[in-house]
């Protein structure tokens, strides 16, 4: 560790030793403990409280996370002990597991050993569960977003089905050893086949979506240490899905058919056949995952929820991170509160933030870079949202 670090491990301590109501000797008892590890062995660890507020303060601090009203319901895993890819794997499938809880989902966060000069771990995944996406002659297979990923997995001997809604196995990397490979085990994969709650022919799509996002290629910075493999999850808002994963061109591009389907006219943009079609299309989505029991949250509510975390966040004298073209949801935002509404991004730790790619083809970096610049939704940046 520099002295960079040094620093920031104290900032951290204090910062988060006060906000907790601990007494300034346990503080400095505490600041005085790390600042010796860190001189004697180049670094520290955190206890399990800190590791406890430091995520959930990651959360809260995400300018880009319209669902950051939950941020001290995040449950916490600490697997900092686990050092083989057979058993990361096994407590990813855990996760998976107490996240979906039946489709009521529990948002919680899994800690894998933070990166050392020596040792780096990594998820290759995207999310945990994903769908991949397979070039074609007649153009891509599934979800044009994991192309390079899926290309991955194929060489490393994963097979696919080749079907829209291939689940990818996971892909857990250890240093620099070749990374290994593991299938989900199905029974923990909850799915939502979608229908809409009039159209009856919508079923006829054949769509689907996961439950369970679960962002797993973020780094998470803690007092100066540095979390590399982090996965965390929530549950859903419909315009990810509906207004983004279904809707855009650049993935599953759904908008012209379903429009066929209800009979729109499409050889006109003044017929707002695009939009009739989007706002069906989230009503399905919406429909579908209530209907099935899996929790979902419409992008009015959030945006009210969200308006609450503000207000809560303020009251506390705390300053509320945000970047406004990452908060107002994908579809209708003016007639959300969050439109009109000005928000200041700073830099605060800790902190969820993007990480180089692992699998470093240059197809994979641009890949990579256009979805988190497409975006506005590619979402990831923390356990909620678009
Ligand atoms: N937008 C991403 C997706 O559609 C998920 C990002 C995280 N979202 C969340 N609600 N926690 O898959």
């Amino acid at each position: 560790m520099n002295n960079k670090q040094l620093d920031e491990a104290i900032s951290f301590i204090r910062a988060s030793y006060t906000e907790n109501g601990k007494q300034p000797e346990e503080t400095e008892r505490r600041i005085q403990e790390v600042t010796a590890s860190i001189n004697q062995t180049g670094t520290y660890s955190h206890t399990i409280d800190e590791l406890r507020f430091g995520a959930k303060w990651a959360w809260r601090n995400n300018s880009r996370c319209i669902g950051r009203l939950f941020w001290s319901s995040l449950e916490i895993f600490d697997h900092r002990d686990l050092l083989t890819e057979d058993s990361i794997a096994q407590s990813l499938f855990e996760h998976i597991e107490f996240a979906t809880n039946g489709g009521r989902i529990r948002p919680a966060i899994t800690l894998f050993a933070p990166e050392t000069d020596k040792q780096t771990i990594r998820i290759w995944n995207h999310q945990l569960i994903r769908y991949a996406g397979y070039e074609t002659d007649k153009g891509i297979i599934g979800d044009p977003a994991s192309v390079a990923f899926t290309k991955q997995c194929l060489r490393l001997g994963w097979q696919g089905k080749r079907t829209p809604f291939d689940i990818l196995p996971l892909v857990i990397q250890i240093g620099m050893s070749e990374p290994r490979w593991y299938p989900i085990p199905p029974e923990l994969i909850l799915e939502v086949p979608l229908t809409h709650p009039t159209i009856e022919r919508f079923a006829e799509l054949g769509l689907r979506w996961y439950a369970v996002p679960c962002i797993s290629d973020m780094r998470l910075e803690i007092g100066g240490l540095s979390y590399t493999a982090a996965p965390f999850n929530g549950w859903y808002m419909g315009t990810e899905i509906g207004a983004r994963n279904f809707s855009d061109t650049s993935r599953y591009n759904q908008l012209p058919l379903i429009a066929d389907l209800m009979g729109l006219d499409r050889s006109t943009n003044s017929s707002l056949w695009k939009d009739r079609a989007l706002v069906e299309l989230n009503a399905a989505v919406l429909h579908s995952y209530k209907s099935n029991g899996v929790s979902i949250v419409d992008h009015h509510t959030a945006s009210e929820q969200f308006m609450r975390f503000e207000k809560q966040e303020l009251d506390a004298g705390r300053k509320v991170n945000g970047k406004w073209s990452w908060l107002i949801p994908p579809m209708s935002p003016t007639a959300t509160p969050i439109w009109d509404h000005y928000f200041t991004e700073i830099e605060m730790k800790p902190s969820f933030s993007y990480q180089p790619v692992p699998y470093a083809s240059d197809e994979a970096q641009v890949d990579h870079k256009n979805t988190s610049a497409i975006v506005t939704a590619a979402a990831h940046g923390c356990p909620f949202h678009r």
